[in-house]
């Protein structure tokens, strides 16, 4: 099954509004990606508005012609932001304000109750729910209960491992995401993952045969600075069409 690139415009936003204004646009950004290849588009309005914008969801709703991801906190003003803009796809996402970033994945067995009418509504609305959470067994068990079709493997605390080289670390985190995505995938769940993926990463995960979809943000917004965005998503498909084809040739021997 093909692996699909969902790129994440958020921090085109969070560069325009470091001046106010309309410059750079994360909708022309959108458009960009999807000429180089991407196969959706995620954003994420946070309570705070710190980056993407109301204006911005409706027009990347209007303008694109791929999937859009709408990353949001199950809050009952998102929900109705929601409904009313009736994106492909809904990811729910933790949120806490004095975060830098979605620090962790949702408690989906602790938050059931505040999850399950926003599951309900949005599906009921034909719109696709995911839940953003971590590996763990009961996680994902809560998430199909919950009946979520769709959840995302947050990858952040793996991604951090690799990068600040803590090697036992990561064999711990890659271990959860592996096993996760697999018990995910054998409760019928539909796997994508994200945070914090880069080239190298990004080509490792894409070898695990249940993640259909992966969301990827911050490294390639900061990449396009050197490499321009179009090659950058260009890289970054490179990468993982590698990654799953050599997996994929290693299956087959064996
Ligand atoms: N997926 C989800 C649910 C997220 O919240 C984020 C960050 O907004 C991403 C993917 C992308 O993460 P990154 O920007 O680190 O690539």
């Amino acid at each position: 099954m093909t692996l699909r690139l969902g790129v994440n415009v958020d921090h085109v936003a969070t560069i325009r509004n470091a001046r106010g204004g309309r410059h750079p646009d994360p909708v022309r950004a959108a458009k960009l990606a999807i000429a180089a290849g991407c196969h959706g588009i995620t954003a994420h309005l946070r309570e705070d508005r710190r980056h993407i914008r109301d204006d911005d969801i409706a027009r990347l709703k209007a303008e694109i012609d791929k999937p859009l991801n709408f990353e949001m906190a199950a809050t009952d003003e998102m929900v109705a932001i929601a409904l009313k803009t009736h994106p492909h796809a809904v990811c729910l996402v933790p949120e806490k304000r004095t975060e830098r970033t979605t620090e962790g994945g949702l408690d989906a067995v602790k938050q059931r109750a505040q999850l399950a009418p926003v599951v309900h509504a949005l599906k009921h609305a034909g719109i696709r729910v995911s839940l953003f959470i971590g590996a763990q067994p009961e996680q994902i068990e809560a998430a199909a209960e919950l009946g979520a079709p769709v959840i995302e493997i947050h990858t952040g605390a793996w991604c951090d491992a690799l990068t600040q080289g803590h090697a036992a670390e990561a064999k711990t985190e890659w271990e959860l995401i592996r096993t996760g995505a697999q018990f995910a995938k054998g409760l019928g769940l539909e796997v994508h993952a994200g945070h914090g993926l880069d080239y190298a990463s990004a080509e490792t995960i894409a070898a695990l045969p249940q993640i259909t979809e992966l969301n990827i943000g911050h490294f390639l917004i900061g990449e396009a600075v050197f490499e321009g965005l179009s090659e950058t998503v260009k890289f970054m498909r490179a990468a993982m069409d590698r990654g799953r084809t050599k997996a994929r040739a290693a299956a087959a021997k064996q």
